[in-house]
Parts: structure tokens; sequence; C-alpha cells
């Protein structure tokens, strides 16, 4: 995997499915981030977001309490509405989140951790800036939400779902998004997006190295090339060709992400693309590749410790 041609000819020819339809979910809380509607004006061919075709889908197989965590509550309503048309009867609340503040992000985690139980987590949300903006804190907008963010995000919201597990006997699951872009990076580029891409899957195979499988399985997935509003900051209209001729609708690409946090037990630490466990790039696996996952480990838990001083992470010292 990783070849531009090959990438393309995935595009054309896989065809991600849902879940079996037997599948039941009941009796569990689910949480996903970004999972609201798009309603800005946009020249995509349709107004939803991977996060909302994700959760209608899990709607389907009937959980306990879905939790849409979401940067703007009355989007978050509204896909709350659109969700129950086709499943009226399940359980929606409407959580709101900044990931481009760490305040917010704790505030998130603080009232997780009230729930009485956590099962499922999907972190979804994410941007695809194309020019090099700083964002408030001084990290460049695509590390500072689709890293930082995700990154404390997902330590504060571990403890919540190892609790889980050992109630159950099972694992919990957290599935951090990431593209497969991230084959083609170099990290000294400027247009971050890729790169921050690249840290969602280091970050996770070093969450997954720490944390025992039997407790939470952890794993990246990478939910195909498709049609939201996540392209919307492109300025050529080569995207818009390339996602009319190859692009995967939100409903599949909402597969993918659902497939990744449900059907793999052997995906701990591991790379979801496809709806199998894939390699991730030749970086990623080379020695160089380890070295950096350890780095990018230090530094994003000694920056957070820093920066976000009231998160309590004292347990991921090394
Ligand atoms: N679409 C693709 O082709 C593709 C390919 C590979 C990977 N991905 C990944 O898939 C995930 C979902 O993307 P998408 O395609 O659904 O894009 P999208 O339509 O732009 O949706 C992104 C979601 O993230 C939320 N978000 C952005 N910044 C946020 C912040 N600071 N705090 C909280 N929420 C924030 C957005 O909320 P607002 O409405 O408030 O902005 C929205 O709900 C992303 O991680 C993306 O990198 C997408």
């Amino acid at each position: 995997m990783g070849g531009f041609l090959e990438f393309l000819w995935n595009q054309l020819v896989f065809k991600p499915q849902p879940l079996a339809a037997s599948k039941t979910l009941e009796g569990k809380t689910i949480l996903i981030t970004g999972a609201n509607i798009l309603d800005i004006p946009c020249t995509c061919t349709t107004l939803l977001r991977l996060g909302l075709e994700a959760a209608r889908e899990l709607a389907t197989h009937a959980p306990s309490l879905l939790i849409l965590g979401v940067r703007d509550a009355k989007k978050g309503e509204t896909a709350k509405q659109s969700i129950q048309e086709t499943s009226p009867d399940v359980a929606i609340e409407i959580w709101t989140l900044d990931y481009n503040s760490y305040a917010s992000l704790i505030a998130f985690a603080n009232r997780a951790a009230s729930l009485e139980h956590l099962d499922y987590v999907l972190l979804n949300a994410g941007i695809k800036m194309m020019e090099y903006q700083v964002s408030n804190g001084g990290h460049e907008t695509n590390v500072r939400i689709n890293h930082l963010g995700t990154s404390l995000l997902s330590l504060l919201l571990l403890p919540n779902l190892e609790r889980r597990a050992n109630v159950t006997g099972t694992p919990s699951s957290l599935t951090i998004v990431t593209s497969e872009g991230h084959f083609w990076v170099p990290f000294h580029e400027r247009r971050r997006y890729y790169t921050s891409k690249l840290l969602n899957v280091l970050w996770t195979r070093e969450l997954a190295a720490r944390i025992d499988s039997k407790e939470v399985l952890i794993n990246t997935v990478n939910p195909g090339f498709c049609y939201s509003g996540l392209h919307r900051h492109e300025s050529t209209g080569i995207i818009k060709i390339f996602l009319w001729l190859f692009g995967w609708s939100n409903e599949q690409g909402g597969h993918c992400l659902v497939d990744a946090l449900l059907e793999h037990e052997d995906s701990h630490g591991e790379y979801v693309s496809l709806q199998r466990v894939l390699s991730p790039s030749n970086f990623v696996i080379s020695d160089e590749g380890e070295v950096a996952q350890k780095q990018i480990w230090r530094e994003t838990i000694e920056l957070l410790k820093n920066e976000a001083p009231e998160a309590d992470i004292s347990s991921f010292d090394d």
C-alpha cells in the first residue's frame, strides 16, 4: 500500500461495506468526535461528514448511548435529528468540545469520567489546512488539532475505557483517524496535514505499546478518500476532479471508521485501511520511524504537561 497508483486503484475497485446487520451494540456507550453536520458553503457534493455517517451506522445497531462530541452544539443537534430519522429509539447526547482548547478537552474528558461506562471511542475530528497557519498556543494548526488535540484526548479518555474493561472482562476500543496521506510525507515539509496524520499513526503505535490490549484495543484507521467537507480549503480544481473520479461517499468512509472501531480484534497498535489490517508506511516501520515514534511520544507528553498542566497525564511518564 501507499503507492499513488495503488491508492487510486483501490479507490476505484474497493467498496467499503457496512457492519453485518446482526451485529448488536446493546448496552454499549460510544463516543465519536467530529460527528456534526457541515453547514458552511462547500463545493463538495454533499453536506455530510465521515463522523456523522459513522454515528448514523452505529445507531442502527442499537447502542445504549451515542455521544457526539462537536464544536458547535447547534450543528450537533441537527446531526442528532438526522440520525434519529432512521434510528428513532437510540439515545444520543451532544457534548461540545474544541480540539484547539486544552481546557475544553479536559472539561470534556471530566464529563466522560462521570459516565456509568464507556465502551468505544472514535477520535475522528480533524482539519486539513493547506496554508501554513499558527493556531493559538503557537503550534501549526493541523498539528495542533490533529495531533496535539487528539493525543491529549486519547490520554484523558483511556482510564474510562480501562475501567470498563475491568468490569466486563473484554477490551474496550479506541480508534484514532489517520489518512493514507501519512505515506506521502517527509517530516520537514510545510503543508502539515499529512505530517499530522503521520503523527497520528506514530502516536497510536506508541500508546498501544503502553496499554494492555486485553483492556483497551487501540488502532488507527484510514477512512479512504471521501467527499466530505475536509477538502474545502484546497484551492486547486484538481482535488474536485479527483474526488469526482475516485472519491468515496461519506457513507463508505463511515463504514471504514465503524469497521476499524468494532471488527479487528487483531489490530492493537495497527493501521486499518480498506477494512483490513495493513502495514503503515515504510517510514513508520523503519528503524528511523521507531526512533521518531518514541521521540514524538516523549516530546508530546512533555509539551502537554507544560501547556496543559491541569490535565492529569502523570501516569504516562516514562
Ligand atoms: N475525507 C477524506 O477524504 C479523508 C481522508 C483521510 C482521512 N480523513 C480524516 O477523517 C476525519 C474526518 O474528516 P471528514 O472528512 O469528515 O472532514 P470534515 O467534513 O471537515 O469533518 C471534520 C470534523 O472535525 C470537526 N473539527 C474540526 N476542528 C475541530 C476542533 N477544533 N474541535 C472539534 N472538532 C473539530 C469538524 O467540526 P466543525 O463543523 O465544527 O468544523 C467536523 O465535525 C479527519 O480526521 C480527517 O483527517 C478524511
